[in-house]
């Protein structure tokens, strides 16, 4: 299977990155091909709303975000992950996002569902400093949409709050075991 994965966390070393060091551990290689695109080193310009994807279904923008869709219209499988950043997706995540409005205008537009193969599935993986779930839930709004947008039917989220300092995530009592088998899901 083609595995893409998206790391929207700034923070080098961070629990998004420790969380998604466990998830890639969890898939052989030697069969799947994972892509990993760390979104905070890339040059992806934020959407312009030029109207343009809306008559052929492609960004006008080139970018790096064309090695980004290349992925993700041959991914069998789609793996996100970003911390809470004011209650939604960090800025990284969702400059990505907002320039799969191109896969939006295909399916919605023009009628070209980007993928039809049954099973397309993916995993949102998000952590917050907050003691409440509120930038979860929000995040996961932002996500469902993208998934959505993509052609991603089934799609599981998992959510960690009161996840602040570097390394906090690695005392979490299940995290990295959640992980681990949501990863062995996304993979049957
Ligand atoms: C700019 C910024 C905004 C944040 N906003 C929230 C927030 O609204 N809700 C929350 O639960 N945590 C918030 N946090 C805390 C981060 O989600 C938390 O520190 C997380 O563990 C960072 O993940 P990382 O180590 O992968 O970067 C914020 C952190 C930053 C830097």
């Amino acid at each position: 299977m083609k595995i893409t994965v998206f790391n929207g966390s700034p923070r080098s070393g961070g629990n998004i990155e420790l969380l998604l060091n466990e998830a890639i551990k969890v898939i052989d290689t030697k069969i799947h091909d994972v892509e990993i695109f760390n979104l905070n080193n890339m040059h992806i310009k934020p959407c312009q709303d030029c109207g343009g994807c809306n008559i052929t279904g492609i960004c006008v923008i080139e970018d790096e975000m064309v090695a980004i869709y290349n992925s993700i219209r041959r991914a069998d499988r789609i793996i996100i992950a970003t911390p809470v950043f004011f209650s939604g997706v960090s800025a990284q995540t969702k400059i990505m996002i907002d320039r799969c409005q191109a896969f939006w205008c295909e399916k919605y537009i023009l009628k070209r569902d980007i993928r039809n193969l049954y099973g397309r599935k993916g995993l949102f993986i998000t952590v917050g400093g907050r003691k409440n779930d509120t930038g979860i839930k929000c995040s996961e709004e932002t996500i469902k949409a993208f998934f959505r947008s993509i052609s991603v039917p089934y799609h599981e989220t998992l959510g960690f709050v009161s996840i602040e300092k570097k390394g906090d995530i690695l005392e979490h009592p299940t995290a990295i075991k959640d992980t681990i088998n949501a990863v062995e899901r996304l993979l049957q």
